[in-house]
């Protein structure tokens, strides 16, 4: 008879009852053990053995794979004792891979294991073994996506009901999309630990995620997406990562999270509510999308329970796992900082409609080498106030910060919002 592969399951929270369920009718998968945090806490499902302390697991020598799905950055030194332990790993868990993968990958190739991690990048999309192995043969210049489906959610629900944001972030809570602390979503870390994961396999090198600029949504109002909307674009968060040449210096990355108007012709404006979406650029593929569900139980144990097959099907064939499945880099990207890349960039402008406002904007840009693609003002406020919307062709980073300097030494111009264009 074949023999089954075991597991040990740190986690019984969103994804690991997921996981459970999909392997309750694999019969050639044991569950040998599942940890929890709390013992006492009621739950769906039962499980035959349960703990509250996860060395049980690490440590038990008749487990072949821990399935890490608790989260956070505790489980980092039980991941290790595991690894010593010669399990292999899979976990969906993006922060800690972002902040600790390079260690753990080290110990993994000591230890000739491997760790699987298709959940921690846009939950139930095949994305890092499609990379890892169909599309090897590419060399990539870009990837960026829509990674975070909650902030995704409340962008759509603002455009579509004309809802402020906060009331959109509590419709996002009340369904389970947002946490009660949604600041890991909302603030752009989520995506910035998705964007490095990528970018490490996509390019083939570790990243410094100290230096990926990250900004999320929380300056994002209502006005902004309906001005958009008017010039022809959407607001979507969009973590990006791309190949550069900086002062001769070829193979830098870009690499960065922060609210982008995407122009509605392209098709990351369409991804609405939770979907994630994944644009890949590279040679000889072209260009590939991948869209679908980033997170919920079922999606998310659609990957890690891949994952658990993969392993399991490579140990049976030679006891020996795939190679591609490994990590074989070791340096470090070059990353550029945000103060040196190029966009073109929106700006909501609130002035006192007085003569000259709009020539002491066009002034500063040009004291900047900044050309102007649109400048409209939009009426007049009984105020006497005039919102200016300003929508610039490619320039430096520096630059606007420092032309939106310049322009807000008189009291009269202030620069509300400052929106990148893809
Ligand atoms: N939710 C998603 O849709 C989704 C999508 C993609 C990736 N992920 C990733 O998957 C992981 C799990 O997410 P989740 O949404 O399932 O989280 P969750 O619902 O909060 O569940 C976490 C589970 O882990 C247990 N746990 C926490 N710390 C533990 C520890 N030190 N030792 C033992 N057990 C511990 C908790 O125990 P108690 O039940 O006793 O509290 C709980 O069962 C995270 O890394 C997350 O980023 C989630």
């Amino acid at each position: 008879m074949e023999k089954k592969l075991k597991l040990g399951i740190i986690g019984l929270g969103t994804v690991g009852q997921g996981v459970v369920k999909v392997l309750s009718g694999m019969h050639d998968i044991e569950i040998v053990c599942v940890a929890v945090k709390n013992l006492s806490k009621k739950r769906d499902i039962s499980v035959d053995s349960i703990t509250d302390n996860p060395l049980d697991i690490v440590n038990n020598p008749d487990i072949d794979v821990i399935v890490e799905v608790a989260g956070g950055l505790e489980v980092f030194d039980l991941l290790k004792i595991a690894i010593r332990n010669k399990k292999h790993i899979v976990t969906a868990n993006k922060e800690l891979l972002a902040r600790h993968g390079s260690e753990l990958f080290d110990l993994a190739r000591k230890n000739n294991v491997v760790i699987m991690y298709e959940a921690a990048v846009a939950g139930g999309i095949p994305l890092i073994y499609p990379i890892k192995t169909s599309l090897s043969a590419n060399v990539f210049s870009e990837v960026a996506g829509i990674l975070n489906g909650t902030t995704n959610y409340i962008l759509t629900k603002m455009e579509e009901e004309n809802l402020s944001y906060d009331e959109c972030l509590l419709k996002a809570q009340q369904l389970g999309y947002a946490e009660t602390n949604p600041k890991g979503d909302v603030e752009g870390f989520d995506a910035m630990y998705k964007i490095a994961i990528l970018s490490n396999i996509v390019f083939n090198k570790r990243i410094d995620i100290g230096k990926i600029y990250h900004e999320g949504i929380t300056n994002i109002s209502s006005i902004d997406i309906k001005l958009a909307d008017e010039f022809g674009y959407k607001i979507k968060l969009v973590a990006q990562a791309k190949k550069m040449c900086i002062n001769q210096e070829s193979d830098m990355l870009d690499i960065r999270v922060h609210p982008v108007l995407v122009s509605k012709n392209q098709s990351l404006a369409d991804i609405k509510n939770a979907t994630n979406a994944i644009l890949l650029k590279g040679f000889p593929v072209g260009e590939v999308m991948f869209v679908g569900a980033g997170a919920g139980e079922f999606p998310t144990a659609s990957s890690v329970v891949g994952d658990i097959l993969t392993i399991k099907s490579e140990i049976k064939e030679k006891n020996k796992i795939l190679p591609m499945t490994v990590c074989h880099h070791s340096e470090y990207a070059k990353q550029i900082n945000i103060d040196d890349t190029v966009n073109c960039y929106y700006l909501r402008i609130n002035a006192v409609n007085t003569p000259g406002t709009i020539g002491k904007i066009g002034l500063a840009c040009g004291k900047f080498n900044i050309n102007l693609s649109c400048i409209l003002q939009k009426g007049v406020n009984d105020d006497r106030s005039a919102t200016i919307i300003v929508i610039t062709e490619e320039c430096f980073e520096k630059d606007i910060n420092l032309m939106i300097k310049d322009v807000e030494k008189t009291s009269e111009i202030k620069v509300l919002n400052r929106i990148r264009v893809m």
